[in-house]
């Protein structure tokens, strides 16, 4: 049983509450740290939580909580781990984990010399179908992963910070191109170190300093790429689409849009309908279980079973390091319009990893580009010569 501190009382917080408390859970929040009396008094009771302060330290330091989870916004987080590393106590932190890389590196060296737990709370990557894709990915289902593609595009944030890039360390890259890095790092796997990044960055509708859209490719040491896009100018609620092809296979995800539940109501359901949906009238994609679904209640489950095993979780701060490593270089690209190394102090993965894919054999003299079944039923195949180079084709009845 987890005895938990909770920071922030805000839309995450609330995300967290459902997960950590809406089932039968063994686990308990027993203090919560915000920013306003009447916003963390009221997050207290409406979650039944017996403590609460609008000071941070006090929150954290509550010596009966073993456990700090920070659900606030991101110019706090590096304060927020630093004092729960402090505490002694396990600190679980929401994404992006900082503003920057070397914010991001303060907060694992942290943890790391005060030995406790540390978990990055990445929940995308435990949604049930991307737990099931990347296992199956890991059995070899797509062979040798090429590229891995990760949107996620809405109207804009909930809240005023976010639109600070003082508060916030940048637009859609830092709020939402994490999510689709860790996604697609996941996908290619997370021993593969990135090298390199290249990204537009867009503020095409709002009238702020950071982007509210974006794309990134980032080139993996063995030849895969990861693409990310992102904005805050999507209409039509929430878009979270997730693709990723190998050498033997294709994974297609619509987490959001095209859940298999779909309605249409001329006069509304009766409020809320999930995350960032538009509108309550026409069609519309309602979520049954929306904490499962989005992966928040998996997530907590594996990272405090992990607490329990002494193990680590599988999203640590050193994912949320890369994560911010490789944003840090986007951000860069974006400016020079040039390729840009993803810097890495710290690499824990694989090294001189091959981007080889090896080639499929034919016979003693050629190997096997394609073979396809053309609109006259004979088969067609597209052969190179080991020796000329040569390209040729058969056609076999
Ligand atoms: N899918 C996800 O994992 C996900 C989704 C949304 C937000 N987030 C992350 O969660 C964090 C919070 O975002 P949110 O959407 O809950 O924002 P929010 O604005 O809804 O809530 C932020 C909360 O932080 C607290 N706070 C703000 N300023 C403070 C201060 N100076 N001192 C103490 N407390 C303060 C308040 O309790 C406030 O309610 C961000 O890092 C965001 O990126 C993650």
């Amino acid at each position: 049983m987890r005895k938990i501190t909770m920071l922030g009382t805000g839309f995450i917080s609330d995300f967290y509450a459902m997960s950590l408390l809406g089932q039968r859970s063994r686990d308990t929040i027993l203090n919560v740290g915000g920013h306003t009396e009447a916003g963390t008094q009221a997050f207290a009771a409406k979650w039944g939580i017996p403590r609460w302060s609008t000071n941070l330290a006090e929150a954290i330091n509550d010596p009966e909580t073993d456990t700090v989870v920070i659900g606030l916004p991101n110019y706090l987080h590096k304060e927020a781990a630093l004092g729960a590393a402090q505490a002694g106590k396990a600190v679980l932190c929401t994404k992006p984990l900082a503003i920057s890389g070397a914010e991001a590196r303060a907060m694992l060296e942290a943890v790391e010399k005060a030995g406790v737990f540390h978990g990055y709370l990445e929940d995308l990557v435990y949604t049930p179908k991307t737990l099931k894709a990347v296992q199956a990915v890991k059995n070899g289902a797509l062979g040798k992963v090429l590229w891995a593609r990760s949107r996620e595009a809405h109207p804009g944030p909930h809240s005023d910070w976010f639109w600070n890039k003082e508060l916030s360390g940048g637009g859609a890259i830092v709020d939402m191109g994490c999510h689709c890095i860790e996604i697609n790092r996941n996908f290619i796997g997370k021993d593969i170190r990135p090298v390199e990044a290249m990204c537009w960055a867009g503020t095409q509708v709002h009238p702020i300093e950071a982007e509210d859209s974006a794309v990134g490719l980032v080139r993996y040491e063995n030849g895969a790429i990861g693409q990310f896009e992102v904005s805050w100018t999507f209409r039509g609620g929430m878009d979270l689409r997730d693709e990723v092809t190998g050498t033997q296979g294709t994974i297609w995800l619509n987490h959001w849009l095209r859940t298999g539940f779909e309605m249409f109501t001329a006069v509304g359901q009766g409020g809320y309908v999930a995350e960032k949906a538009e509108g309550e009238t026409g069609w519309l994609f309602p979520v049954g279980d929306e904490p499962g679904s989005l992966g928040y209640t998996p997530m907590f489950a594996e990272m405090f079973d992990a607490a329990e095993r002494g193990a680590l979780p599988m999203e640590t701060f050193y994912d949320g390091y890369v994560v911010n490593s490789i944003i840090d270089a986007c951000y860069k690209s974006a400016q020079s319009k040039k390729w840009e190394p993803v810097q890495l102090d710290i690499w824990r993965g694989a090294t001189g990893v091959s981007a080889s894919v090896g080639q499929v054999e034919y016979d003693a003299q050629y190997w096997l580009m394609k073979s396809e079944v053309m609109p006259d039923g004979k088969t067609k195949v597209i052969l190179k010569d080991k020796q000329t180079g040569q390209f040729v084709q058969k056609v076999n009845p």
